[in-house]
């Protein structure tokens, strides 16, 4: 499962080529069908626009929601005080919803510091990545040494051991460059490291380190490894390449690692004719424990849970079921999408599509979609109809798209991820910045219009989208 981490959390999307399907797919026979849902759509619309009931209401419930519980690591009692929050709301509303275990690590930040001590002393802002072992009693102190790539620390390897290595990798995308989170520590360690400090996944910073997964291989001395804003991490590469003087580190980490229970949250609205069918929506209710999870992947949660709440505002029932599943421990390795999966196997045949909103629910302009020509084909007629909010894009993935849902599309379920105005996703993502304030009642309006429009269509119409 090479690509497993690599992949982890909201990157799947991020800088892929999109192919279109070739013109000569034909649909047109759904289109009598398609555009009978206008009115249903606009009704929708309206709904979330300047005026309508549930106009500001996703921005309201999310920051109500994100407010009240702070940051949610898996794991901890704030993550699973906001799953019974979620229940009771739910069940407040007149909607079906239960709970599924699941047992996930557990892994929790007590306290870091990393303090330059030559060649002037001072403090480093930093944040410890998932999964990282403590330091021992008294901490480490130790000289630097900073590379650019995998490929030049395999180059200089012989003057790593008792070192602290810092990756400084430039930030290509996501995909990309995550490697040196996730994997850094490990490939340190084989060559006598006794810690890294890795430059923070990103494409611009104020000074703020992102955490973020990581694990060691096995066989492997587990050691510590921390990220640093990529200020730091060029500032100690300047200083390494001038040569001019030694360069020392002290860090002091503590963390516990264990193993939790916790739990998916599931919510239907059950179909009126075939309710054995179902389309999935969801989103991540788990965080990191920085900043508040508010796009990470709160947004995702909340528009996927309140396109259920709005179908059953507007008394709305779809011939299939809608189901919100709000995943717990997608930030470990998807722990949650995985135990859905193998525990609802026997349910596979009937899910008609799964799609996943974890990559910013920014303004939105249409679905990403992996799965056959047809089901991009309908889908293109579908969003059609969301032309008074410009959300009309259809694109096709040739790669999985989201995470927890990647399980689904291996079983031929098609997958359909978000299309936002993201560009700066990365630039909040897994750090303190992860607030309400980087999201926007109007966007998040659209999104849940769309997310729930789109969804509310699939499950209604007379055919099954078309499987991969
Ligand atoms: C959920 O509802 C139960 C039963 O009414 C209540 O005891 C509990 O405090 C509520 N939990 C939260 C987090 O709101
Ligand atoms: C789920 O886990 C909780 C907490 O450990 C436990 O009390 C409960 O019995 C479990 N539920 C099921 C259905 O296994
Ligand atoms: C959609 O795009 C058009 C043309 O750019 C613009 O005039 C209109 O205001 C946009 N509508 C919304 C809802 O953003
Ligand atoms: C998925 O599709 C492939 C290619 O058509 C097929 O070989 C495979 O059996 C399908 N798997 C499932 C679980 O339907
Ligand atoms: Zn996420």
């Amino acid at each position: 499962m090479a690509s497993f981490w690599v992949l982890l959390c909201c990157c799947l999307c991020v800088g892929i080529a999109h192919s279109q399907p070739p013109s000569s797919v034909n649909c047109d026979y759904i289109d009598t069908e398609i555009n009978a849902y206008k009115p249903i759509v606009d009704r929708i619309i309206a709904a979330v626009s300047k005026g309508g009931f549930f106009q500001s209401h996703t921005y309201a419930t999310l920051s109500n929601f994100v407010d009240k519980f702070g940051p949610r690591l898996t794991g901890s009692e704030a993550l699973e005080r906001s799953i019974d929050y979620m229940v009771n709301e739910t069940r407040d509303f007149g909607l079906d919803v239960w709970t599924e275990n699941v047992t996930a690590p557990k892994w929790e930040r007590i306290s870091e510091k990393v303090s330059l001590v030559e060649p002037w002393k001072g403090n480093i802002p930093v944040l410890a990545l998932g999964g990282s072992v403590s330091t021992p009693q008294g901490g480490i102190t130790a000289e630097v040494i900073v590379f650019r790539s995998f490929a030049e620390l395999v180059e200089k390897s012989a003057q790593v051991s008792g070192k602290i290595v810092v990756f400084n990798q430039d930030f290509i995308s996501y995909g990309d460059s995550v490697k040196y989170r996730s994997k850094g520590a490990s490939i340190a360690s084989k060559y006598g490291a006794v810690a890294t400090l890795i430059r923070s996944i990103t494409p611009f910073s104020l000074g703020t380190p992102h955490t973020g997964h990581q694990s060691y291989d096995d066989g492997v001395k587990p050691i510590p490894t921390l990220c640093i804003p990529p200020e730091y991490a060029e500032m100690l590469y300047r200083m390494y390449k001038r040569g001019d003087s030694r360069i020392v580190i002290s860090i002091d980490l503590d963390t516990r690692q264990g193993t939790a229970i916790t739990r998916n949250t599931i919510v239907d609205l059950k179909g009126r004719e075939s309710p054995d069918k179902i389309v999935i929506v969801s989103g991540h209710l788990d965080s990191w424990d920085v900043g508040q999870g508010a796009m990470d992947d709160g947004g995702g949660a909340f528009i996927s849970w309140n396109s259920l709440v709005l179908m059953k505002s507007l008394n709305l029932k779809p011939r299939r079921t809608v189901r919100a599943i709000l995943w717990t421990g997608e930030e470990q390795g998807y722990v949650g999408a995985v135990e859905y999966a193998r525990r609802h196997a026997d349910e596979m045949k009937n899910v008609i599509v799964a799609m996943e909103s974890d990559e910013g629910t920014f303004t939105p302009h249409g679905l990403l979609v992996k799965g056959s020509l047809q089901a991009s084909c309908i889908l293109k007629k579908i969003v059609r109809l969301f032309k008074p909010i410009n959300a009309t894009q259809i694109k096709s993935s040739p790669y999985p798209v989201g995470s927890d849902i990647e399980l689904f599309q291996a079983q031929n379920v098609t997958g359909i991820a978000l299309i936002n105005e993201n560009e700066r996703y990365f630039w909040y993502h897994h750090s303190a910045a992860d607030t309400m304030a980087v999201l926007d009642p109007i966007a998040l309006d659209y999104c849940t219009a769309l997310w729930g429009g789109v969804a509310y269509i699939l499950a209604d119409m007379s055919i099954d989208l078309p499987r991969t």
